[in-house]
């Protein structure tokens, strides 16, 4: 469907026309001020420098052509030259039963040109138990994806496991120490390795902080894990036959996390996937002359004569030959353009990676890894912090733990259920586990990305005000409105929305008019939190309405069913919304 804003502005502009003016300036845009009008078109303003008169001469023209036009209320125009518009009921309640009508897509129409987009998110590190920081990535990434998939694009959600690195090497020393008998380390073993793994992912999260901290303290056992991590990038068959234990041990507990957190990936690649494309990679660059010593390593200029600050050039090599976490990420690139050649990948990382990001994209740029018109686009986030300002800690000042904080916030709400009225435990933990959901993710998608935000667990968890628990407890309110009208009766024959018939009715009706627009501009500008808002002000308008009007107690059968239509289409709007966030509602809170 046409958004009705587009419409509107169709009118407008024809009228403009129809008097000797300019199209462009008839755009109509939504009203800045509500209490007056829903539309509003300010080009009599403009238009009235170039034809040289009084913009109210031109305003008076253009709501005289606009006066019988069927699809407005009312057209006034105001000094010194201001179109205030609203638009016709009946014309608002025609357009929401064709979306209505629209049972998959509640008429926002799928993209024309459909891309390839791949997306970059969660991030973990394998073995590394996931923290607070790897949050944001994984939600803000979820639904990123979510409205791309919602527009019609095919997105592919890669996971991009930090496999590849010290932390390898830390692992395998410090077992070696622990268990030097196991078979793994026997040098002159040559026969199939055990599918066992050596050990359980509680021992794993044990083993690499240990090792960590000795590496610290002790340059001995640092060099044995350097040297371990160099034996294993250099194919010695044991240690690879414990990359793969230690991959597959952690990566079934990170599925386990991620789905907690209905986030899921289409690939599970890691940095170690990388690596076979790094030798012809390293080649070409070089053979192209892009790639060049310097001070031991090889390396590609990057910078540009437009750039504010000194962008250093993008190491590709290190000076023993080592590759880097740059090496990765441009191998990487190299493996998704030949499987997947994507027109688009998105980056979503801590945006303290923003300037290595820069030296990314433009080493693969300059280097021809991606075509010149794939795009290369860094969402950064900001950091989540504690209530005092600081990165989100534990009370004692650790890390926090991902799986500590949601099941701390599983609780709270818990409790908060509990307290509000009496549900069977097993029940009320259900509905906790969902609501919490809400709290998290809600909390973090409502700020735009870029920021920091503080993560306030009650505040967030709140079931008042701008959060997850409020728009989840406006949802249930409908349904449970709907249940009791279908438990009396059933829609008569010829039911549908009707014209408004209060103020808080219409303005119900125009928010979710908005859905389509809203919709398209979330996924343009990759931007979860202009969901948010907007379900934010739907939700309110809903409970605005519902509080000034007698739904059950309604007389007239028609207007009672009317009524029922309009929330059914509410509740399917809010629904849609919060799955491309990536949280549901439950049945009763
Ligand atoms: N594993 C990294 C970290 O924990 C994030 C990976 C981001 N993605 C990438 N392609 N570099 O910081």
């Amino acid at each position: 469907m046409e958004k009705i804003l587009d419409l509107i502005s169709k009118e407008v502009v024809g009228a403009f026309e129809a008097n000797g003016y300019q199209q462009k300036y008839g755009r109509a845009t939504l009203s800045n001020r509500p209490d007056l009008c829903e539309y509003q078109c300010n080009g009599a303003m403009a238009a009235a420098k170039e034809y040289k008169c009084a913009p109210f001469v031109i305003s008076d023209k253009i709501a005289e052509s606009l006066k019988e036009n069927p699809m407005f209320e009312s057209v006034d125009s105001v000094k010194p030259g201001f179109l205030n518009l609203k638009i016709n009921r009946e014309y608002l309640a025609e357009y929401l039963r064709e979306m209505d009508a629209d049972k998959e897509r509640l008429g926002c129409e799928k993209c024309k040109n459909p891309k390839t987009i791949m997306i970059d998110y969660g991030g973990p590190n394998v073995a590394k138990p996931l923290h607070v920081g790897h949050l944001r990535s994984a939600i803000i990434g979820e639904s990123v994806k979510r409205i791309g998939k919602f527009m019609g694009h095919e997105m592919i959600g890669d996971v991009h496991l930090g496999d590849w690195g010290l932390q390898m090497g830390l692992i395998i020393t410090e077992l070696k120490q622990r268990k030097p008998e196991l078979v793994y380390f026997d040098e002159s073993y040559d026969g199939e390795y055990p599918a066992e793994p050596p050990f359980t992912i509680g021992e794993l999260e044990e083993i690499y902080p240990t090792a960590s901290g000795k590496s610290k303290e002790d340059e001995a056992y640092k060099e044995a894990a350097m040297q371990a991590t160099y034996e294993l990038q250099h194919g010695k068959r044991g240690y690879e036959a414990l990359l793969s234990h230690i991959l597959n041990v952690s990566v079934s507990d990170l599925k386990r996390n991620y789905e907690d957190l209905k986030v899921s990936f289409e690939l599970w690649k890691g940095e170690s996937d990388a690596q076979p494309y790094i030798p012809a990679m390293v080649e070409k660059m070089k053979a192209d002359g892009h790639a060049y010593i310097s001070e031991g390593a090889l390396v590609v200029d990057v910078k540009q004569e437009t750039d504010a600050k000194e962008i250093p050039p993008c190491m590709i090599l290190k000076s023993d030959g080592a590759s880097l976490y740059n090496t990765t990420d441009l191998a990487t690139i190299v493996w998704r353009m030949k499987d997947y050649d994507p027109d688009e990948i998105i980056y979503v990382v801590d945006k303290r990676q923003e300037l290595y990001f820069t030296q990314v994209f433009r080493c693969a740029r300059k280097t021809g890894l991606v075509k010149p018109e794939t795009e290369l686009k860094f969402l950064g986030f900001g950091t989540m912090n504690g209530k005092d300002g600081k990165p989100f800690k534990t009370r004692e000042g650790g890390v926090m733990r991902l799986e500590y904080l949601v099941s701390s916030i599983n609780e709270e709400m818990y409790r908060k259920i509990a307290d509000n009225h009496t549900v069977e435990e097993e029940e009320g933990r259900k509905t906790a586990k969902v609501v919490a959901l809400s709290a998290i993710k809600y909390g973090d998608l409502s700020n735009q990305a870029s920021k920091d935000y503080i993560f306030d667990v009650e505040r967030f968890t709140s079931f008042e005000g701008n959060t997850g628990p409020y728009i989840l407890y406006t949802i249930v309110r409908i349904k449970s409105i709907l249940k009791k009208y279908q438990e009396e009766k059933s829609l008569p024959q010829g039911a549908q929305i009707l014209a408004a018939r209060s103020q808080s009715e219409k303005a119900l009706m125009l928010e979710i008019g908005r859905f389509n627009g809203m919709m398209e501009t979330a996924f343009e500008e990759s931007a979860p939190h202009k969901v948010c808002a907007y379900i934010y002000d739907l939700a309110n308008a809903f409970n605005h309405f519902y509080h000034e009007t007698k739904i059950m107690a309604e007389e007239d059968e028609m207007a009672q069913a009317g009524y029922i239509c309009l929330l059914k289409l509410t509740k399917r709007v809010l629904e849609t919304c919060i799955s491309v966030l990536g949280f549901d509602a439950p049945e009763r809170m």
